[in-house]
């Protein structure tokens, strides 16, 4: 595998191949945000920067320059300036000599001469290639830059003829993912699976959802997880009905369902796992019932990614499984949706699954990437290609209402993982915890 600056070196190089010759492109990275006073966020660099430039300094910006005749390409860092008494306060930091050997750029200057120099870079050059609407700190400036080469026109100076959406390239090789990147997915999927079986042997009845949160949020950093990749839903009984609960904090009772949808970030990587369990570590007969029957979905839905396979396919299967289950077990009456494709083609399963089977991962925990095949004029759902990572994640939620079996009512249940396309069909990065009913039980019994 290649070391890190040399990945990111040759991630610039296939931009760079992309672009017009001799056209210049411009990547900020993310602004540090404050949360209230003086007291910021803690730091998250922008993706995007990040996959071109392994760099995770806030105040930074990546300018390529593609090769023209004679002229090699060139990739630039702007990053700040060393200051020891900055740096007194707030830790190290690179500075442009530093970051230029270690991060393999060309170039690296000031990032207080990022505006003097891009009018002297964007001089003569015949295309932009930037992300409008990405920062709008940055737009105005590259604008004002844009502005002073134009005001050189009686020079004899022109300004870009054409511009490009840098986001549309990089959004195309981000979908792919690189060994490199797969390695660290691999590594956030372990340690979220570590995190959730940590999790799973820790709950008992009685304690409150924020305990359990703890245990996810231990296991993440003492594997060095820099933080959880979104934040954590521990939600028991009904509040795992609730699809983005997180307010964590209702006490769990004895009986309940525990549904816990948690990953971590790994430099940069996303984990995202969800597990339902009961609390108790023994599932009641309509909890088995209908854990069984998203498993079974889950499976089909796994068992459909595979190279060839449209992205559509997959939730295709699952809501096959679960739909026909919904019919079998009297969530949904034959009598008003008519057939299994009756319900599925009006979507009457979607009251009690009302998501979708997953999404892109990667950098971002629903990752950028288009679905579509944008090259067909009808768009068809996008064909799989090995290097594609996405989660597989059908669920159940049955909220209370008439002419629902009562027995099931206020139950959650949604199994998540994560995995990549392979050149036969999928790996699973996140099977370090358990799913199957008998091996749930077996584990949390062990853990009393
Ligand atoms: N945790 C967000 C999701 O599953 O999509
Ligand atoms: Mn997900
Ligand atoms: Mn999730």
């Amino acid at each position: 595998m290649m070391p890190a600056g040399a990945v990111h070196a040759d991630r610039r190089a296939r931009v760079l191949a992309q672009m017009q010759p001799g056209a210049v492109a411009v990547l900020g990275t993310a602004p540090e945000v404050m949360r209230n006073g003086d007291s910021p966020y803690p730091y998250r660099h922008d993706s995007y920067f990040y996959y071109l430039s392994g760099f995770t300094e806030p105040d930074s910006v990546l300018v390529l320059v593609a090769a023209l005749d004679a002229r090699p390409a060139r990739a630039i860092l702007f990053c700040r300036a060393k200051d020891p008494d900055h740096e007194i306060w707030d830790g190290f930091r690179y500075g442009p000599d530093a970051a230029r050997t270690a991060f393999g750029f060309d170039e690296a200057y000031p990032v207080d001469e990022l505006d003097h120099r891009m009018v002297g870079m964007l001089s003569n050059a015949p295309a932009l290639y930037y992300a409008p609407g990405h920062s709008a700190a940055l737009d105005a400036q590259i604008t004002g830059w844009l502005r002073g080469v134009r005001a050189l026109g009686r020079t004899g100076v022109t300004a870009p003829a054409t511009t490009h959406h840098l986001l549309v390239l990089l959004d195309e090789m981000r979908l792919l993912k690189d060994a490199h990147e797969v390695e660290l997915m691999a590594r956030a999927g372990a340690i979220s699976a570590a995190a959730h079986a940590r999790a799973m042997r820790a709950t008992r009845p009685g304690m409150i959802e924020y305990e359990i949160e703890a245990e996810l949020l231990h296991e993440f950093r003492r594997n060095g997880a820099q933080a959880p990749a979104y934040s954590s839903i521990v939600a028991s009984g009904p509040n795992a009905c609730v699809l983005h609960y997180i307010a964590n904090d209702r006490r769990i009772l004895d009986g309940e369902l525990v549904l816990i949808d948690a990953g971590c970030e790994v430099d940069g990587y996303a984990g995202d796992i969800t597990r339902t369990y009961p609390a108790n570590g023994r599932f009641t007969a309509p909890q088995r019932t209908l854990y069984e029957l998203v498993l079974r979905a889950q499976a089909a839905a796994l068992a459909a990614v595979r190279p060839g396979q449209r992205y559509s396919g997959i939730h295709e299967a699952a809501v096959q499984v679960l739909t026909e289950g919904m019919l079998e077990l009297g969530l949904l009456d034959q009598r008003k949706v008519g057939s299994i494709d009756d319900a599925i083609d009006t979507r009457a399963f979607a009251r009690f699954y009302m998501h979708g089977t997953g999404h892109w991962i990667g950098m971002d925990v629903h990752d950028v990437g288009v679905y579509r095949n944008l090259t067909l004029s009808d768009k068809p759902s996008r064909a799989l290609q090995p290097g594609m990572a996405l989660t597989v994640e059908p669920g159940i939620y049955v909220r209370p209402a008439d002419g629902v079996p009562e027995e099931y009512w206020n139950i959650g249940i949604r199994i998540e993982d994560d995995v990549v396309v392979t050149d036969t069909g999928a790996r699973i990065l996140t099977d370090g915890v358990p799913k199957d009913v008998a091996e749930i039980e077996a584990w949390m019994k062990a853990a009393r």
